[in-house]
């Protein structure tokens, strides 16, 4: 963000109160605070009854930071818990989703009953396959049922699931099942994206040229078409799964017992396999998901867009909403296939009273214009929610106008893959937001903003955030590599988790998130490392050297901008500019995601560093932001810089 913006948003004073019919309706009344304030750890011990335990613990927190264990003795079945107990209770035919198609017309609603039989062939399925209690899962599929139906099958076996998202490229599949030594892979042999079909199977057979160890591959067919194929590896879900029983008798486990992986960028170019355990992660959602959503489960209807391959999917998609028994929309497609309107049809169709949604995709839907959400009928909406990104007032007031008809409560969530579940959020009933900022931590969470020296900081000043006690949904390590676990999060602040944020209390103690502080960055809510795409920008044969940073863009929040110094040709002579740009910006898309292309990339003979041979990326996010530049005196050549904004200033026009 540039300072000017910055400055702005922080100058923001509109507060808004929830009016009193949602305050007195609320699952969250103000008596909250002061009952989870009293004794946090007795009131997560209390949180856990929500969960149906086979065995219920009798211990709550063991803390030898920083690793913590919650529940410990206690035994579950999560699967259990999100479809069959609420079967048991005589509401097998609520509908659990409304899954919606890409396509116009295509849709199809699975009930808790009908899901229970899905999970159950699904569950007797992997058995067959040879999948038991321990292994890990790779799940590679679009936002289709049997995504959802996959991952509780997995976990009901006691098994590990690593969703990785659909988007991501056969390289960073195969580096993360071989990361966590994946023995099976869940696919599609496609997936639609606006009417078109795209592949998704051949990056799994690509990937797994690499993977020696995986045994099997089920494919669910959704596009139609050929397929590559491995006989004795590959199977169709619609032959194995199919004619499996609809009954399946669980086993329960301990509520450390792993049960999920999901990669996420850190700062360095190999992605970290983030794992959550059972019985504090589906505690901390179902918590959240019933106060900070003021879920009623009898008449909501809820839809988080997002996918499964990211954590928002898992806590807010999956388990949250599932724990609480809600129905749910699930939308396969992008913001504007079949239309601009799309979405507002979607919730006018379906009368959908929840809604929760990233920035990106707020500030995508403001520039369409009004006209599309006052084409339809959004009069059932009754709770607004964003996460993954800071949001800036303007996209927060629109939401609110135009999506709430200004009578929405809007939570602003923060949290992040390794938290688990949200930790910083209004609440709906109580708290008077303020247009972009998080404002509060969640009961029974301890947040603090400190400086240099981990001093707390007082009102109206910024710093780090930090989390000075665990919590029940917090990551319980980095899968296979408790050293970095602790040098990443647990080092710079000895006793308390860095989250990696700046933050500001404001006057009234009101947190607003501020963006990552390292080298980070956040495209539309994705995160993505510098490091990952100069990784893969060296990769590239034409490329000498390559520095990444993340500069403000006006949609996506940020936006990759390259800095590339070229191998001379080995005839010696130019390559076409324009040509070899296309090729790198391509080259990023095949190696990571097309969500990692960078917006820009500029050619430059040489790149800014200090005398120790250090990029410095702050001075090239100046020049990518036109801002003044800092201080150059390190450098060792300070007319790099200059020259680099000229050549940016120059060749603008990489962008698409
Ligand atoms: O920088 C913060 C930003 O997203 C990061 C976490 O990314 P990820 O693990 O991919 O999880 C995203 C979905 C939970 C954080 O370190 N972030 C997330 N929510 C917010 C946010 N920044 C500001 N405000 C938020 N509400």
């Amino acid at each position: 963000m540039t300072e000017a913006k910055l400055e702005a948003w922080l100058e923001e004073t509109r507060s808004f109160a929830p009016s009193t019919e949602f305050a007195q309706q609320a699952n969250a009344q103000p008596s909250l605070y002061g009952e989870a304030s009293a004794d946090p750890v007795a009131w997560w011990r209390e949180q856990a009854e929500r969960l149906t335990w086979t065995t219920a613990p009798s211990s709550t927190l063991e803390w030898d930071p920083p690793f913590a264990t919650w529940f410990g003795d206690g035994t579950l079945n999560a699967s259990y818990n999100c479809v069959d107990r609420h079967v048991e209770a005589g509401r097998g035919d609520k509908v659990a989703y409304h899954w919606v198609g890409d396509a116009e017309g295509e849709s199809r609603i699975t009930t808790y009953a009908e899901l229970q039989k899905m999970v159950a062939r699904c569950a007797n399925a992997l058995t067959e396959l040879g999948v038991t209690a321990g292994d890990r899962v790779a799940v590679y599929l679009p936002m289709i049922p049997e995504a959802i139906v996959t991952m509780l099958a997995i976990v009901r076996l006691g098994a590990i699931h690593s969703v990785v998202f659909a988007g991501f490229s056969a390289d960073a599949l195969s580096s993360r099942i071989l990361d966590s030594d994946c023995r099976f892979v869940v696919t599609a042999d496609g997936a639609f994206r606006r009417g078109t079909a795209s592949p998704l199977k051949p990056a799994v057979d690509e990937a797994l040229e690499t993977c020696p160890n995986v045994k099997a591959v089920l494919v669910v067919r959704r596009t139609g078409g050929e397929v590559g194929w491995v006989d004795g590896r590959d199977h169709w879900w619609h032959v194995v799964v199919e004619r499996q029983s609809d009954q399946h008798t669980y086993e329960s486990f301990p509520a450390e017992q792993t049960m999920f992986i999901m990669y996420t960028s850190g700062t360095t170019a190999k992605p970290k396999g983030i794992f959550h355990t059972t019985g504090g992660y589906l505690t901390h959602v179902a918590t959240t998901y019933h106060y900070i959503f003021d879920v009623k489960p009898e008449t909501d209807v809820c839809w988080t867009a997002a996918d499964i391959g990211w954590i928002t999917g898992h806590s807010y998609i999956v388990y949250g909403p599932l724990l609480n028994g809600v129905t749910q929309v699930l939308y396969e497609g992008l913001p504007d296939s079949g239309g601009k309107d799309r979405w507002w049809r979607i919730i006018e169709h379906h009368q959908v009273s929840i809604l929760y949604t990233a920035p990106t995709t707020i500030r995508t839907l403001m520039k369409w214009g009004t006209q599309y959400p006052a084409s339809a009928d959004l009069s059932s909406l009754r709770l607004l929610g964003t996460v993954g990104e800071p949001i800036n007032p303007e996209a927060w007031m629109w939401y609110r106008e135009h999506v709430g008809g200004n009578r929405c409560p809007i939570v602003d969530t923060w949290w992040q893959t390794e938290t688990g579940g949200i930790l910083i959020s209004p609440l709906p009933g109580i708290t008077a937001t303020k247009p972009g900022a998080a404002m509060t931590p969640f009961p029974g969470i301890n947040v603090d903003v400190v400086d240099n020296d981990g001093r707390s900081v007082g009102n109206g000043q910024g710093g780090y955030l930090v989390l000075t006690a665990p919590w029940p949904g917090m990551t319980r390590g980095i899968y296979g590599d408790p050293a970095r676990f602790k040098e990443t999060y647990w080092s710079r602040f000895p006793g308390s988790y860095f989250a990696g944020d700046g933050a500001k209390r404001d006057e009234d103690g009101d947190l607003w998130l501020l963006g990552r502080i390292d080298d980070v960055m956040n495209i539309s809510g994705h995160r993505l490392s510098t490091t990952e795409v100069e990784h893969a920008l060296v990769g590239h044969p034409s490329v000498a050297e390559a520095a990444v940073v993340g500069a403000y863009d006006e949609i996506t929040g940020q936006a990759i901008v390259a800095f590339v110094t070229l191998r001379g040709t080995a005839e010696g002579g130019e390559m076409d500019p324009a040509l070899i740009i296309e090729e790198l910006r391509q080259h990023v898309a095949n190696v990571i995601s097309p969500i990692a292309r960078p917006r820009q990339i500029i050619l430059t003979p040489e790149l800014p560093k200090t005398r120790s041979g250090k990029i410095m990326r702050r001075l090239l996010r100046d020049v990518a932001e036109n801002r003044q530049l800092g201080d150059v005196t390190t450098l060792t050549d300070p007319t790099v810089v200059n020259m680099i904004s000229a050549l940016m200033e120059s060749h603008p026009s990489s962008e698409d």
